[in-house]
């Protein structure tokens, strides 16, 4: 079969593609045709070693996926081949084939296209378990998003929409801007334009912000922090900007604040149940339409490293997918 393979680690332009030995399904496990893999930022930090997991090599990129059962391995009863199916991999799903645990995957409806299947799985994953379970959302509260035009920026305001917040989308250009207007976003803040804290102290108004959904990082984490209102929480999502920024505690303690982290991978397998209901709700909100799961390009596996270099350099709007 064929697949896209990080043979060492370096620049999406090293990543080639090359024959493979088809997967078997271990016990508990299924192997997969992928129809679609969805691609994530943390792609392009996986395949350069600057990532928490670090796969033996060769792996594929591609940490979701949806596609077909084709065969199940000893145990595997509640699947069968022929199902149609979506989950998480972690890695390896950019390719023709992939065995994936049972209890990483749902079944879905035929309602539910391929494509988008395999994109939704860990941005509305991330949002959704950040927003109900960590910050515990409440409607009418207010919800500021950075980076909201991305992947998981964009699973919050539509997410954020959906439980009643008031939903202030931040990005770096006007496009994506309208963009995140366009998927439920309330007001919009432009932080390349405008200082992040004095654009948030105008729009959060004299309450200020009650939830800060924080996929980005670097320079705009501690005038995020200081837009809080009383008893705020900040999501600390992800730091696409590259740096990790320090906060000063005092803030923390004037605000009356919580800072709270999100990840996503260690509560999948934490709450191997909830994981499942929470993707089966979701999956099934992508397929009645109230969740966008917005895919703004599908490329052919040997495109991949185009895919990559695209997120890499902030082009993206929603998410990318590779059809093998
Ligand atoms: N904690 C978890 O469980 C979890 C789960 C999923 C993802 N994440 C993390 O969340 C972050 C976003 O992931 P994603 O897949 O949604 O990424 P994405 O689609 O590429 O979106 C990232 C957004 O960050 C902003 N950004 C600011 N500086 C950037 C830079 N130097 N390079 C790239 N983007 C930059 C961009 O928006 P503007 O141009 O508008 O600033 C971009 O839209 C990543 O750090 C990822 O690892 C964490």
């Amino acid at each position: 079969m064929k697949a896209i393979l990080c043979k060492s680690y370096g620049t999406p332009d090293e990543l080639v593609l090359a024959d493979i030995p088809d997967p078997v399904a271990g016990p508990g496990e299924v192997v997969a045709k992928v129809a679609a893999a969805g691609l994530n930022f943390f792609d392009t930090l996986i395949i350069a070693g600057k990532y928490q997991t670090k796969p033996a090599f060769p792996f594929s990129p591609g940490g979701e996926f949806a596609g077909t059962v084709e065969s199940v391995g000893a145990g595997v009863t509640e699947f069968k081949p022929g199902d149609r199916v979506m989950g998480y991999t972690n890695y390896n799903a950019a390719r023709e084939r992939t065995a994936v645990p049972v209890e990483q995957i749902v079944k879905i409806s035929s309602d539910l296209d391929f494509e988008r299947a395999a994109a939704l799985t860990i941005i509305y994953g991330t949002a959704y378990h950040a927003l109900a379970h960590r910050a515990q959302l409440r409607p009418g509260e207010t919800l500021a998003v950075l980076g909201a035009s991305g992947g998981v920026g964009l699973a919050a305001v539509e997410l954020g929409r959906i439980m009643g917040a008031r939903v202030i989308a931040c990005a770096s250009t006007d496009d994506k801007l309208a963009f995140a207007r366009a998927h439920g976003a309330h007001e919009a803040v432009n932080y390349d334009k405008e200082n992040l804290r004095e654009a948030l102290k105008r729009v959060g108004g004299e309450h200020g912000i009650d939830v800060m959904f924080d996929p980005v990082g670097g320079p705009y984490s501690e005038p995020a922090v200081r837009s809080l209102a009383w008893e705020g929480r900040h999501l600390v999502v992800g730091f696409a900007a590259g740096d990790i920024p320090k906060l000063p505690l005092n803030l923390v303690l004037l605000k009356g604040c919580a800072v709270l982290g999100v990840f996503w991978g260690q509560w999948v397998r934490h709450d191997k149940d909830a994981y499942k209901s929470a993707i089966d709700r979701l999956a099934h909100w992508c397929a009645d339409g109230k969740l966008s799961c917005h895919v703004q390009q599908v490329y052919p596996l040997a495109e991949t490293p185009a895919a990559l270099k695209a997120l890499a350099d902030r082009k993206v709007m929603g998410k990318l997918v590779v059809r093998p």
